[in-house]
């Protein structure tokens, strides 16, 4: 069973949470895709410098936008995944919500790894890694957040607790991890989405610049999709989820079956 998969790649306005709202309500009406993804912190901007900042901004994960979403979600059949400032308590984080079809399934995913000025404006997540499946559709999603690429450990958990495809809402400032991103799909054999956003965004004569690059690739690390790094655009491919579950690749090699815990740190 074949899944249309596509990733957005566009450029938030810091601080400017209706618009960006509005924006990707637009998106998700008019994509006719199974699953879409966004970019980290896609409705709010990133280069935030303090709480205050970040708290004015955030809502609980069944709050205002995700409830918005979800009624897409439910209409038509779509699983959304798009980066927000979640709070609970007095905790803030930078998360993805993942948004099924069957809100029951719906949850955010908390960075677990911040990233440079991250640390003044979030706590660290507290989730863990996690998959959901979507038994209509076929289909086992993981997420991860941009900087958890550096951590081999992050697809690694997806990959052994089940997912066939994970998902990367990005913010990334270098184009280091496009190096990086087929040896995960590869060595877990998992399709893999990275959307990143474009832009510029600055804060205390400091600039960042977003590189967008955004891609998909496949099980066996083909690039299968892939974006510029300055446009505004939406990426789409089809894949095949059940395609990513035997781990043999030939009659006595299997990557997860082969492992070898024990000798690992
Ligand atoms: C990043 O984690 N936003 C680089």
């Amino acid at each position: 069973m074949s899944v249309r998969l596509s990733v957005v790649q566009f450029q938030p306005i810091l601080g400017d949470k209706v618009s960006n709202i509005e924006r990707l309500l637009g998106y998700c009406r008019t994509i006719d895709s199974d699953v879409i993804v966004f970019p980290e912190l896609s409705t709010t901007g990133y280069f935030f410098q303090s709480r205050q900042e970040t708290s004015s901004l955030a809502e609980a994960c069944k709050g205002e936008t995700v409830t918005i979403i979800q009624e897409i979600a439910s209409a038509s059949n779509k699983i959304i995944v798009f980066g927000y400032v979640e709070s609970d308590d007095d905790k803030i984080y930078n998360s993805a919500a993942v948004v099924f079809p069957d809100y029951s399934k719906t949850r955010s995913y908390r960075k677990t790894h911040l990233f440079y000025k991250e640390r003044f404006c979030f706590d660290p997540g507290n989730t863990g890694f996690f998959v959901i499946e979507d038994e209509q559709k076929n289909i086992r999603i993981g997420t991860m957040i941009c900087y958890d690429w550096r951590f081999p450990e992050a697809s690694r958990t997806l990959g052994l607790l089940g997912a066939d495809l994970i998902v990367c809402p990005s913010n990334l400032v270098t184009n280091i991890w496009t190096k990086v991103m087929p040896a995960r799909a590869i060595e877990n054999k998992v399709y893999l989405a990275v959307a990143n956003r474009t832009g510029l965004e600055e804060a205390n004569d400091e600039t960042v610049l977003f590189n967008g690059l955004s891609g998909i690739w496949s099980y066996n690390g083909d690039n299968i999709a892939s974006a510029q790094a300055a446009e505004d655009c939406i990426l789409t491919a089809i894949i095949e989820p059940e395609r990513t579950r035997d781990k043999s690749f030939n009659a006595f090699n299997n990557i997860f079956a082969d492992r070898r815990p024990e000798m690992y740190l």
